[in-house]
């Protein structure tokens, strides 16, 4: 049986969009933060030796008004939304949130109604991604905002020293997995206490408490042996304790922005199936590179994991196909018939009137974007709307009908 462990290089839109509905039991995102950095790696450590790195600064163009406006429809507040953040904080926001948003709706899509999500960001873009997470996710599905509170160097003299990052935690529904973790809570003296087990070691005297939304977990530093040298790498204590809450053994995860896969290693000691996407090759080089011969790297002790386990990945530039939509075994003019029915004789795009044979059967997402041959996904344009459109999305024709009729593209 093929090993259900993938890598995909590439962009996480195209992936998540070829995979089936409800198939991930946990999604954790660590994505770029719109922090207007640009992320290189030091010299002489894993990463630096394949150059890796990415970029964390947003522009604004003209495309980013053709993709919001795909939201219009279903979406009309994000839409809104996105736009007021954009004027508030400016453009650059505003196209990193359309970013965001895209993939925000096609992970709630795939997860399964017991999922959870947890976004890893930091104060520079979390106000507006929560509120575009009760969008999507639904405001009730809210369950913490953690706070990730290290220690590293750099301080300001003009604030206070910002040394936190946020991870929202949502769920997909009101019945959802959830494993209690508990964590040491270190006492000042150890009497009155009936009943609880008080244990001490080298930090003093501590009892179990559930864990908090405060995390106190040590960012990475240099001489650790999990340190790859990728820029941003996340502690594996964070996502182990990510996933023993939000997801059993044999649970797929499912990390869209994987970097060095931290979060493919902290699932696969821990039993869960994972994918993990990245776009840049380089990272996924890491990976492939951190996985099989994670023992050597100090990861794992031999007796953890078999070490034979972590060969057992696939990786693939392909972004997946859907396989959950029944393709129509329909002909082509019984599709016509019932889609002109449907749009009542009125042409998607410039929304006039054509007789039958007048119309031309488009797939909305075009197949070399992954969309297939169902009925979900055709639509008749005439034949002028079918030429502006031609290969690409629809959202690319909408943009260029509200230009024809002369007005400012919406935002
Ligand atoms: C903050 S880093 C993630 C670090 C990761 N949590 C770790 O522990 O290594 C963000 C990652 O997102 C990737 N990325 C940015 N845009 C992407 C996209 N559209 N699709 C997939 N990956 C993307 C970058 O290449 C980078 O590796
Ligand atoms: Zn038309």
């Amino acid at each position: 049986m093929q090993s259900q462990n993938k890598i995909y290089v590439g962009d996480n839109l195209s992936v998540l969009m070829g995979m089936n509905s409800r198939t991930v039991d946990l999604i954790y995102l660590d994505p770029p933060f719109n922090s207007k950095r640009i992320y290189r790696v030091p010299i002489g450590t894993p990463a630096g030796k394949k150059e890796a790195g990415f970029d964390d600064i947003w522009v604004w163009s003209e495309d980013i008004d053709i993709r919001l406006e795909a939201f219009l429809d279903k979406y009309p507040r994000l839409f809104r939304f996105i736009g007021s953040a954009g004027e508030i904080h400016g453009l650059p926001m505003k196209a990193y949130l359309t970013f965001m948003a895209q993939r925000m709706i096609e992970m709630h899509r795939v997860l399964k109604e017991t999922g959870s999500l947890y976004l890893h960001c930091d104060p520079t873009a979390g106000h507006y991604l929560k509120i575009m997470l009760d969008e999507v996710f639904g405001k009730h599905n809210f369950r913490n905002e953690i706070a990730w509170a290290y220690k590293t160097g750099g301080v300001s003299k003009r604030h206070f020293s910002r040394k936190h990052d946020v991870v929202f935690f949502y769920s997909k529904g009101r019945e959802y997995v959830f494993n209690l973790q508990k964590e040491k809570s270190y006492l000042s003296h150890k009497y009155g206490f009936k009943n609880i087990e008080i244990l001490s070691d080298d930090g003093g005297t501590y009892r179990y408490v559930h864990c908090r939304d405060i995390w106190d977990i040590p960012a990475l530093r240099g001489n650790q042996p999990e340190v790859t040298g990728y820029p941003t790498q996340k502690p594996l204590a964070l996502l182990d304790r990510i996933i023993k809450a939000s997801s059993n053994e044999g649970d797929l995860v499912l990390d869209p922005f994987c970097g060095c896969a931290t979060t493919c290693v902290a699932a696969h000691r821990l039993q869960r199936n994972w994918i993990g996407i990245d776009v840049s090759d380089v990272a996924v080089d890491l990976v492939r590179d951190r996985l099989t011969d994670a023992t050597a790297q100090g990861l794992l002790k031999s007796d953890d994991v078999k070490k034979e386990v972590f060969t057992d990945f696939l990786a693939t530039d392909k972004p997946p196909m859907r396989t959950d939509i029944v393709k129509t075994k329909l002909k082509k003019p019984q599709i016509k018939k019932i889609l002109f029915d449907e749009q009542e004789g009125v042409c998607n795009g410039c929304k006039k009137e054509f007789d039958l044979p007048n119309f031309h059967l488009d797939h909305i997402v075009p197949k070399s974007k992954g969309g297939g041959d169902y009925m979900e996904n055709f639509q008749l344009l005439c034949g002028n709307c079918n030429s502006i459109k031609g290969d690409r999305p629809m959202e690319y024709l909408q943009y260029r009908m509200r230009i024809q009729k002369n007005l400012t593209p919406m935002y």
